[in-house]
């Protein structure tokens, strides 16, 4: 078991496999940006696996792909063969832009994926177009109607609403969720990086009790996956919605994860700079005893919460380097 200098278990690894990604989401990732992480510096797929092992041997069973864009590295279905396998991995998922759902969604099933989460900000074309920089709307759509015929256990659509831009598209956005079964996860928005564009996130505590009367929510005992989220209820039970809140009533004192990038660096906060560097260790030829140590070691470093609010921001890098 890992825990922390906080008492709080750590059974939750987020894994970058790039920090590439085929949008430019207004809150994410600044337009033109191209300084990417040298494919050299990539973790291999072995590697990959290696670190998930030794997780997995300290009790974190819950991992979780991400980017960047996680369906933008390729062969990722032979990855997710590889980690599904793990003896302790329980609960494995994808966080995804959606774009290339169509055509990959069945053989992520097949290789042993067992959840999505996918970012959808409007069905808006024209407002989709303008917070990801791409028309990129009718292949999301695609990709998620793939999927759920694909048959994975829970869809969960992200949204990040941006005061002015796509907060009057909620309701719509429940809707087409109710009716296609997907859980709705509205998201405040973290100042991380300088994108450039960065609009304003909505805070969601204050947007919840006309949430809830207008869609007559009642809050839910379910536990939905292994993130932050708070989740609320209709009565008929035919619309789930849930509620990510960093900025206006944060969770850190219930963290259970940390992240690990593509270039093998785990990050011990989204919101602060404690990390350790694993590639170096895996490249000399560290042993399994070895590579748990250096776990344990960075779980020490582990910060008992983010400071996002702080002025200036702290946090330079962006959003699609740690995967969200
Ligand atoms: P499940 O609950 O297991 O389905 O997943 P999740 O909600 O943890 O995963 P997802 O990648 O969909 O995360 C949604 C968003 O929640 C992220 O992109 C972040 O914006 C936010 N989030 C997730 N984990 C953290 C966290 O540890 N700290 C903060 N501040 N935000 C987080
Ligand atoms: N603040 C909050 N959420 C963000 N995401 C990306 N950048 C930010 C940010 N600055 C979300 C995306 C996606 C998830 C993986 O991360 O909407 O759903
Ligand atoms: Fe955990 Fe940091 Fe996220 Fe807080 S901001 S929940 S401490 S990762």
């Amino acid at each position: 078991m890992l825990r922390d200098r906080f008492g709080r278990s750590i059974d939750y690894l987020r894994l970058s496999v790039t920090d590439r990604c085929d949008l430019r989401c207004s809150y994410c990732i600044p337009k033109g940006f191209k300084n990417f992480e040298e494919p050299a510096n990539w973790l291999g797929f072995a590697e990959i696996q290696r670190v998930v092992a030794a997780f997995a041997r300290l009790g974190c069973h819950r991992i979780r792909l991400t980017g960047g864009e996680p369906l933008l590295r390729r062969n990722l279905p032979e990855l997710i063969g590889m980690l599904a396998s793990l003896p302790g991995v329980d609960d494995l998922s994808l966080s995804t832009n959606g774009t290339q759902l169509a055509t990959q969604a069945g053989a992520l099933k097949a290789a042993g994926l067992q959840r999505l989460n996918v970012s959808l900000d409007s069905l808006r074309r024209d407002c989709v177009a303008s917070i990801s920089g791409s028309d990129s709307l009718q292949q999301v759509l695609q990709g998620l109607s793939v999927a759920r015929d694909a048959g994975f256990a829970s869809i969960k659509i992200n949204m990040v609403p941006l005061a002015g831009i796509n907060d009057r598209d909620i309701d719509a956005m429940l809707a087409y969720c109710k009716a296609h079964g997907f859980i709705l996860r509205l998201i405040e928005a973290m100042p991380m990086g300088h994108t450039g564009q960065q609009a304003d996130g909505l805070d969601l505590s204050q947007l919840l009790s006309s949430l809830s009367q207008r869609h007559g929510l009642t809050p839910s005992a379910v536990s939905l996956g292994g993130g932050p989220a708070r989740y609320w209820q209709s009565q008929d039970g035919s619309c789930t919605l849930g509620l990510i809140t960093p900025m206006s009533q944060h969770f850190c004192a219930s963290c259970n994860r940390v992240r690990l990038s593509v270039d093998g660096t785990l990050y011990m906060c989204l919101g602060q700079e404690e990390k350790l560097e694993l590639r170096p260790l895996l490249r000399a030829g560290c042993s399994d005893a070895e590579l748990e140590a250096a776990i344990r070691t960075a779980i020490e470093l582990k910060p008992e919460r983010h400071e996002f609010q702080q002025q200036p921001q702290q946090i330079m890098r962006f959003m699609s380097m740690t995967g969200g």
